[in-house]
């Protein structure tokens, strides 16, 4: 395992993901962990990760000074060699001017984190500071025009340091650094994989549920599927999972999941029929955000009720994921948004949380999804809001609109899925504005709905750009909806990037 401390770059998330893909294990722990907590680890190498700070700041981010003294080799990256260099008895000075984005870097010398890569090659620099002295035992390593010391080594006690960002893409060589580091100065072996993770992770589930009982939200979403299913393989039966049905779901997918839970996989699951409860309560009601509001609620308050009802649930599953953490900010990485929740469950609940995902990033839950034989209907699933279809049909909701929402969608999930896109375009789903129009179907004359067809690329879902759907597929999907969901005559297809227009339109 490495072992990469976290110094609060947001790149940090990226080092721990690329060693994993090198089949070595990797997790981010935070700046403060002692010398003593990763020997216990088992570690065999430290990177020091990126971060905002100056060495010389009151209230930078230090390290537990005996992690030098545990003999396991280290890499600093940017913020993480001006700490090793302060500390080991180097000098970090402010640069003249910062310094960010391409570099040209030359090796200076021959050795083990450089290996065989070319002696010029292109990097990444984002910093302000930069050092100005190699401590005692360093040698200058690689240069580059706007900073002399772009990387130091004391190769006899495997201290290795680069200013350069290699976890980043633009850094041509870097991921075959992080491999050189992590093979040859580590001499990790990289036999990790998914199957090892479930091992470790249901070992992990299992000392800490011990004979206890487990309930599980399930939202038929991949993070909480993965989670059901990763912890059923571990405790069986001591495990529930439970599956609110508020009516706003595609349609199928009730039962997708009823059927790949108690069938597939034998699970105890308790299908909750709010369907009415959540009607009533939308009746009326158009303004989008108190829409989002009255469902978020609901689903807490059938939660907590049915919940209630069931003896003996000490812990709770949720399907947090790694960018979830960070996203809502770390003790050290600054927060960008505050993350929620599909339903969002009430922070006052008296289960303790279980959250076995909280390392991975969503393709690796993918993988791991795989792994644990689920289908890839689950695994593949696009992201869904957590008000569902209560937020596609705008304005008022009502059992009509979500009938033709639901039918007009399922058309252009089959058609997408024909014209084999469905892994190219992020997300596409269709909704229904509150407007009608004049049209003509055979002799007579129509007023009926409009659908809108929206259809995007993006990385994260935070920005993201109109799918460029072919027009025939664009028009077998409009010639279908109309002819075959009652009630629409008409067919927009909406082409805003977002910003300026979100990805949902409510
Ligand atoms: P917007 O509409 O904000 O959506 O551009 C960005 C992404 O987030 C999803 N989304 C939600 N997900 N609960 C969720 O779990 C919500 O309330 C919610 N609202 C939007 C949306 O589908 C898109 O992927």
């Amino acid at each position: 395992k490495i072992v990469v401390l976290d110094f609060g770059s947001q790149f940090n998330q990226l080092i721990t993901r690329r060693i994993r893909e090198f089949g070595v294990f990797s997790e981010l722990h935070p700046h403060t962990i002692t010398a003593e907590d990763i020997k216990e680890m088992n570690a065999v190498g430290i990177v020091f990760s990126g971060g905002p700070n100056s060495v010389y700041d009151d209230n930078a981010f230090k390290v537990d000074p005996a992690i030098f003294e545990l003999g396991l080799p280290i890499l600093g990256i940017c913020y993480g060699m001006q700490l090793m260099a302060h500390t080991q008895g180097g000098k970090v000075e402010s640069a003249a001017t910062r310094e960010y984005g391409k570099a040209e870097l030359t090796v200076a010398t021959q050795n083990k984190l450089f290996g065989d890569l070319p002696t010029e090659q292109v990097v990444w620099m984002s910093h302000g500071d930069h050092v100005t002295e190699v401590p005692a035992g360093f040698e200058i390593i690689a240069t580059s025009p706007a900073c002399h010391i772009a990387a130091m080594a004391n190769t006899e006690r495997q201290l290795y340091a680069v200013q350069f960002h290699p976890e980043v893409r633009h850094s041509v060589y870097g991921n075959d650094l992080l491999r050189n580091f992590v093979f040859d100065v580590c001499g990790a072996k990289g036999d990790w994989s998914m199957a090892n993770f479930i091992e470790i992770e249901i070992a992990k589930i299992r000392e800490q549920v011990g004979d206890k009982q487990v309930l599980c939200a399930l939202s038929g979403g991949v993070d909480s599927s993965v989670v059901a299913v990763l912890i059923h393989k571990a405790i069986g039966d001591q495990l529930t999972c439970m599956f609110v049905d508020h009516n706003l779901n595609r349609k199928g997918e009730v039962e997708q999941v009823m059927k790949t839970f108690t069938e597939d996989f034998d699970m105890k699951l308790i299908k909750i029929d709010a369907r009415e409860r959540f009607m009533n309560k939308l009746k009326g009601i158009s303004d989008p955000e108190q829409k989002r509001k009255i469902i978020g609620n609901e689903f807490i308050y059938v939660f907590d009720e049915e919940s209630a009802k069931l003896e003996n649930m000490d812990f709770l599953a949720q399907g947090t994921l790694y960018t979830d953490i960070i996203e809502s900010g770390t003790a050290t990485a600054q927060t960008i948004k505050s993350h929620h929740n599909v339903g969002g469950l009430p922070e006052d609940m008296k289960f303790e949380l279980i959250e076995p995902l909280n390392t991975l990033f969503k393709d690796e839950v993918r993988a791991l999804g795989l792994e644990l034989g689920l289908p890839e209907a689950v695994v593949w699933r696009q992201p869904f809001p957590g008000p569902g279809l209560g937020i596609r049909v705008l304005g008022e909701v009502t059992e009509e609109k979500l009938e033709i929402v639901r039918e007009a969608d399922y058309i252009l999930r089959e058609e997408i899925k024909n014209a084999g896109l469905d892994r190219d375009i992020w997300q596409y789903f269709c909704v229904l504005p509150d407007i009608r129009s004049v049209g003509v179907m055979g002799d007579g004359r129509t007023y009926d709905y409009a659908i809108g067809i929206r259809g995007v690329t993006s990385i994260d879902g935070m920005t993201s750009d109109w799918a460029r759907i072919p027009y025939d597929v664009l028009e077998k999907i409009s010639v279908r909806i109309v002819n075959e969901v009652q009630g629409v005559n008409r067919v927009l297809y909406d082409i805003t990037s977002k910003p300026p227009a979100t990805i949902e339109w409510e």
